[in-house]
């Protein structure tokens, strides 16, 4: 199995992308550490269902405090971390004439400081044992814009791109890899938001003709984290049907 023996930290595993990213690491064979604003008991059973090393966790990532309870938990559940997925990230919609300073700082807590936060916490574990890999998951819209999402959605991700290859180029020399999936287009609870319109429009833009899955997401970030990678880092790999090929 690609993840046997490691201990993994998802965070906005509860649902979608991250839900989906938790079952794909516990099939792997990783501990897996759920960590979301509020956790179903239907995922942590599904999750269990493929891995008795499951645990829960209840934190708001753009809580700094609350993150570095984080990290007590889990040293006090299984020691220390070999794999972190920033994946939580939330959307707002409005353009740039309508976007609050309240609105645009929502977004840039939870999808930057957030990632912030979690990288700075789980570090020193990985740092320690001279390895691990982080997987942040950002979005099309870091790379070239969206007229759809607030441009605070954009802006975040584009720093967290920028991020990934920071840290990348700061924490080579421990072994670490540091690398980003940009979806484009996947089914779950946020592109549910779409309008028919939008929906058809953003189908016939995408070369593969259809939506992805928050499964093909998640294969991304699963080889990213696996030793499969393990001369990758800094990358940001697009999950997106063709729309971008940069
Ligand atoms: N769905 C898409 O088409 C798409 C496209 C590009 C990028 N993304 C990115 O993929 C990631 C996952 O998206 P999704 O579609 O599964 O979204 P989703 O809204 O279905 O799931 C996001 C999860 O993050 C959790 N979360 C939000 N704020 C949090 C916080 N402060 N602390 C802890 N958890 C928090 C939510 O509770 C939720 O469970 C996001 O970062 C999103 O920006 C999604």
């Amino acid at each position: 199995m690609k993840l046997d023996g490691k201990l993994a930290v998802i965070t906005g595993a509860a649902r979608g992308i991250g839900r989906e990213i938790a079952i794909r690491f516990a099939k792997e064979g990783a501990a897996v550490v759920l960590v979301d604003v509020r956790i179903p008991a239907e995922t942590e059973q599904v999750i269990q269902s493929f891995s008795p090393n499951v645990l829960s966790a209840v934190v708001d990532i753009a809580d700094a405090e609350a993150v570095e309870r984080l990290v007590q938990q889990v040293h006090a559940w299984k020691g220390p971390v070999d794999i972190v997925v920033n994946n939580a990230g939330i959307i707002t919609r409005e353009g740039i004439l309508d976007l609050t300073p309240q609105q645009w700082r929502k977004v840039i807590d939870v999808n930057v400081n957030g990632t912030f936060y979690m990288c700075k916490a789980f570090l020193p574990d990985m740092v320690a044992k001279r390895c691990g890999k982080i997987v942040n998951v950002t979005s099309i819209a870091g790379k070239i814009g969206d007229i759809t999402a607030s441009p605070a959605y954009g802006t975040s991700k584009g720093a967290v791109n920028t991020f990934t290859r920071s840290l990348a180029r700061q924490l080579a020399e421990y072994g670490i890899t540091v690398n980003a999936v940009a979806p484009h287009a996947i089914e779950t609870d946020m592109s549910a938001e779409w309008s028919e319109e939008k929906r058809r429009n953003v189908v016939a833009s995408i070369p593969l003709k259809r939506m992805g899955t928050s499964g093909e997401v998640a294969a991304a970030v699963l080889f990213l984290a696996s030793d499969e990678a393990s001369f990758i880092t800094g990358e940001t790999l697009n999950v997106n049907g063709g729309y971008l090929m940069d």
